[in-house]
Formats: C-alpha cells, structure tokens, sequence
C-alpha cells in the first residue's frame, strides 16, 4: 500500500475547523499521514483568511470547485449539521474519501444513499463523533464484556451541555437552535455512539422532546446579546432498550449549565462503571471508576487502577484534538480496514435520533431497524 501522505481538502473554515482543539490546526502533528492542499467555504474570506493563517496552497468559495479543481484524494466536511448529507455525497461521487462531522446526514434516505454509494465507490467513510477511539472508551468495553459489572441492567448517559449561546462562542451559534440542527443531534449523538459501542445497538426509543424557550440571548463572544429564534427542540430525553432487560436513558438538551456526575454510568448486576471526561464532568474525576459487588471477598468497593488514568494514548488523542478523526481515516485508508467511526454505526445513531423525535410527538416506543 502506497503510504504517501494522503491529499486533503477541508470543507467548512469555521469554529471546528481552525480553533485551537480543532481540526487544521492539528494536522501538523501528522505531516507523515496528510497534505492539506486546499480549504473551501461558501463565505470566501473566511476560507482566505484561513489559507492565510495555515499556510493552505489553495483556497475555494464552493465544494464545486475545490472537487473540481484541487489535486486531493479525500474531503473533510465541517459544515454546518443540515448540509453534511447534500454536501458529503458530492465528495463521494467525486471519487473522494469522506470524514465528516457528525451527525452523518439529517434523514435516512440521505444516509442510506451515502453508503450505498461509498460503497459502490470502494471509499472509507469516517463519520464523528471520535470518543471510541478513545482508550478510556476501549476499556470499558473492554471491562464490560469481560463481565466486569455482571449483566448490565441501566445506564444513564449525561451527553449535553448548556449551549453555545450559553458561553463565549466565537462564531455565530444561531443555526445550532434550528431547524436541522439541535442538541439532539450535537450533543446527543455523542452520548449515542458511547452507548451502543458499548452496549450494542439498540432495538427501541421512547422519548420526550421540547422547547424549553422560544428565545436565546447569546451570553458572550462577537454575537453578545444577540436574539436567537429556537425553532429545533433544545431539550430531549429518551430511553433505549437493548433487550434482555438493558435500557439507557440518555440527554441531548442545551439545558445543562453545570454537573458534578459522571458522564456515563452503567449498574450491572456485579458493579458500577464510572466514565467521566475533564470537559463535561467534576474536575479531577478519573477517566473510569470501577464499583465491584465482591471487590475483596464478602465485601463491595470502589477501584480506581493506575492503569485507566490517562496514557501515551489518550496524550496523543489529546494533542490531536478533532483532527484524531482524520487520522483514523488515513489508518482506514492505509490498512484497507473497516473504521470504527463508521457510516453503520452513524446511521443507528441517526436513527435513534429521529425516532427519539417521533416516539416524543406520538407518545408510542418505536422499534429501531438499523444495527452496526
Ligand atoms: N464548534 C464545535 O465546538 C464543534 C465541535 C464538534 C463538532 N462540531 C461540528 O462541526 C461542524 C461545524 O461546526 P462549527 O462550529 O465549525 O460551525 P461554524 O458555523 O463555525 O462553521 C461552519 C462553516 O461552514 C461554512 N459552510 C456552510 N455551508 C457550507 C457549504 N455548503 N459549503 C462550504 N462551506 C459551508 C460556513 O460558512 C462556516 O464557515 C458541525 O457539524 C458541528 O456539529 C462542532
């Protein structure tokens, strides 16, 4: 397999693309595995001031033209939520490789027909959220299938924060409160993939979904003060059942300002797991903490090995920020394998998702039909 640094365009010059934990900024940590050729976005001096910054060869006002004017083998889609389906299929059918933000699209249709045709095209699909990449994430997993906790019965699944209008967003937040878009589907989806990676897919969603205000004043950043008009519900809760009497409950709201619990909790008949992060959970908490019904013989105890505080690998994902999704498509692309941010995995998500939304307005469970 040819090993030369993949050729990269970057769609969307806009928060995730160029702040500090994002994604171009980090491509210098993986000069071995990409070039970034070129940056393309719809508000062109937004991409020239990015191509200035970085340092990019080229700079393009559409996905048209960079698709048909740049030398690149693959496409990194940071557009806005609403446009991720429309746009990431042009790039396919232009022959490119696809990482995308997620959620992977906004309806079924459009996800089915982006892996048909990745498919048919034999391109790797990377799709967001990275956190099971993360050795943290491979760890409890690890822990839950070798009967660590016993037989899980319950988690709850913490996967919001309090919006970015609720903070210093150096962009515009408004289209995260529309139509298209939502907690749910930013926030949410996080809490999603962690589950069922861990758990497996689900096989039904009831929810509960609303606007808890029909106004946002945007607290800081250049858009101070600035009205938003909520037309995405910003505050949804559902359960998932897994079968065999497993159920999740998970959040995807901008309702969630502050919280001292673990991100991630999951009771099994043996134990208790843990999993926190340093951004959405108490501070110093460790990564995973471990609850054992017979921890000494007789007796229950907490477990915390040195082992799941943070290591070589989580410093590397950390320095790599969002750019980690990129380096797992060049993984993908180099080893010929399957990624673990796959398009399947996105679109049980998505699934989910949208019957969270149904099961809300019709008040019934609905049976999901997608697996990974
Ligand atoms: N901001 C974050 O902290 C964050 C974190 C993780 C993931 N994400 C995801 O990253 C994506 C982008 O988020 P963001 O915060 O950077 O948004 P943003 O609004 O700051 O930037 C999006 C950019 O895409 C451009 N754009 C819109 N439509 C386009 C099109 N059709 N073609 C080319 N460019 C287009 C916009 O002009 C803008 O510059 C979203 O999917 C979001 O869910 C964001």
């Amino acid at each position: 397999m040819d090993r030369k640094p993949l050729k990269l365009g970057v769609l969307g010059t806009g928060m995730i693309a160029t702040t500090r934990g994002g994604v171009i900024p980090n491509l210098r940590h993986i000069p071995e595995k990409v070039e970034l050729v070129a940056v393309a976005d719809t508000v062109m001096e937004r991409a020239e001031q990015v191509q200035q910054e970085f340092a990019v060869p080229e700079v393009y006002g559409s996905l048209e033209e960079m698709l048909e004017r740049a030398d690149i083998e693959a496409v990194v889609n940071l557009t806005p939520i609403p446009f991720h389906g429309a746009t990431s299929l042009q790039i396919l059918e232009a022959g490119k490789h696809v990482v995308s933000e997620k959620p992977i699209a906004t309806t079924m249709e459009e996800t089915d027909a982006l892996i048909e045709m990745a498919h048919s095209k034999g391109l790797t699909f990377v799709c967001s959220p990275p956190n099971v990449l993360y050795p943290y994430h491979q760890e409890a997993r690890r822990l839950i299938a070798e009967g660590a906790i016993g037989q899980v019965a319950f988690a709850r699944v913490r996967s919001s924060h309090g919006g970015p209008a609720a903070g210093d967003w150096p962009g515009d937040p408004t289209w995260f409160y529309q139509e298209g878009s939502g907690p749910l589907f930013d926030m949410g989806v996080y809490g999603i993939h962690e589950i069922t990676s861990l758990l497996g897919p689900a096989k039904r969603v009831v929810g509960f979904s609303g606007i808890t205000d029909p106004t946002r004043t945007v607290h800081g950043g250049p858009f101070k003060g600035k009205e938003i008009e909520v037309t995405a519900d910003d505050n949804t809760l559902f359960m998932l059942d897994f079968g065999d009497s497993a159920f999740a409950v998970v959040d995807g709201t901008f309702n969630v300002n502050a919280a001292k619990s673990p991100r991630i909790e999951i009771f099994g008949r043996a134990g208790t797991l843990n999993m926190s992060d340093r951004w959405m959970s108490r501070d110093g908490a460790p990564p995973l903490e471990l609850y054992r019904v017979e921890a000494v013989p007789g007796m229950g105890g907490w477990l915390t090995p040195l082992a799941w505080s943070l290591g070589p690998q989580q410093e590397r994902a950390d320095m790599l920020g969002r750019a980690i999704i990129v380096d797992h498509l060049v993984d993908c692309v180099w080893e010929g394998k399957h990624p673990d941010l796959s398009a399947e995995h996105a679109r049980h998500a998505l699934e989910i998702m949208i019957k969270a939304i149904e099961s809300a307005r019709t008040g019934r469970a609905i049976d999901l039909q997608t697996t990974f």
